[in-house]
């Protein structure tokens, strides 16, 4: 197991130490065996699995265009309640929660461990995320996402496609359909914190402006009812904007182009290019994303990748993806379209596929 403190808390910057210690065998960090497979995640089901209320916490993403964007995530104490009440309901699952939820739990206490092939981080939000959000903002004049494909990889909070959402909530409903498809390691991720995550974006915008306004409120500001009305609401909402939501899990090896429909115009990541090992399989399915065999203008696809320059004790960083890219069979380029360079140096990539 190790760790990467980067990550952010409460819309502020954690310390920037890095650990590296040895996978550990304790009875609730399970190694996997074998890499998780492509699955996709039922929406309603998702929806259907959420308790009455949850409770939530802003993040705020300081706007290219100026000023700030305040994005809501679940807090993930409040997930935990999830999982324990599921238990709950279920004698059996107490006396032997399934591996997953065992992970999941272990996961929820500590976000920041990772664990190959187990859990992958996607519980928290790292900080490239932001810059990602930012930087799609400043480029929202010269690149409009409506009606196109979106991918985000590895999204675990899946701040990006937050602010793609909130973009597209936020503006007057399109004739156009707009494809966002999200995918990481983890179910448990996407069921726990990335659809949440999305239904209060949807919650806070001026799409549910008028449900707002006709529904009874949780007793507290920050905590959300989850009702059938709401989850109409949110539904017809998505009719209304032309937005289709898919959720993918499984190893990046794994994921099924066929299945998902294709190639995409955006493919986003974040935060995922720590690990040597993952590098050929992340690359590989970033080119096949954007359908480098497809015609080629500039306007037909755009990959993104956020990411610190080191990945100490890890092996990945900055150096090795654009290496990574390079040696992939017909290969690519990568160009530094953002960076910070004071402190925990970060980048903004953009990836051209020969
Ligand atoms: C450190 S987290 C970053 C999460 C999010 N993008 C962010 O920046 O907050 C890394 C993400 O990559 C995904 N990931 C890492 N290795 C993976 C692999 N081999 N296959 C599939 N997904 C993987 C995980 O699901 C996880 O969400």
């Amino acid at each position: 197991m190790f760790k990467f403190n980067f990550d952010v808390e409460d819309g502020t910057e954690q310390s920037t130490d890095v650990n590296h210690t040895a996978p550990n065998n304790e009875p609730h960090s399970v190694q996997a065996a074998v890499p998780e497979p492509f699955t996709e995640l039922s929406l309603a089901d998702a929806l259907n699995s959420l308790p009455s209320k949850i409770s939530y916490s802003s993040i705020t993403i300081p706007l290219t265009s100026g000023g700030e964007l305040s994005l809501p995530r679940r807090d993930l104490f409040d997930a935990r309640f999830q999982l324990i009440s599921q238990n709950a309901d279920d004698p059996d699952a107490l006396e032997q929660p399934s591996i997953n939820e065992r992970s999941a739990l272990h996961f929820l206490d500590a976000p920041s461990d990772l664990v190959p092939l187990v859990y992958e981080g996607g519980l928290k939000t790292w900080e490239c995320s932001l810059d990602l959000a930012s930087y799609l903002d400043g480029i929202s004049s010269r690149f409009d996402v409506s009606g196109k494909r979106v991918l985000e990889i590895g999204c675990g909070t899946s701040i990006p496609s937050l602010y793609i959402l909130h973009r597209i909530f936020s503006a007057p409903p399109s004739q156009n359909q707009t494809h966002i498809h999200l995918q990481d390691y983890n179910a448990s991720v996407l069921e726990l914190v990335t659809i949440p995550n999305i239904i209060l974006t949807w919650y806070l915008s001026e799409a549910a402006e008028t449900f707002r306004k006709s529904e009874e409120r949780a007793d507290s500001p920050m905590e959300l009812n989850i009702s059938e009305k709401l989850k109409d609401a949110f539904n017809e909402s998505l009719m209304t904007y032309g937005v289709n939501l898919r959720f993918f899990s499984g190893s990046w090896d794994t994921f099924d182009l066929q299945k998902s429909c294709g190639s995409y115009n955006l493919v986003l990541t974040s935060e995922t290019i720590y690990r040597m090992e993952s590098l050929p399989s992340l690359t590989a399915i970033m080119r096949s994303a954007c359908n480098a065999e497809g015609p080629k203008g500039v306007d037909d696809y755009l990959c993104l990748v956020a990411a610190k320059v080191l990945y100490f004790g890890v092996g990945g960083g900055a150096a090795e993806f654009v290496q990574c890219v390079r040696d992939l069979d017909r290969g690519g380029t990568v160009e530094t379209v953002w960076e910070k360079t004071q402190g925990v140096e970060r980048r903004v990539m953009s990836v051209r596929w020969n």
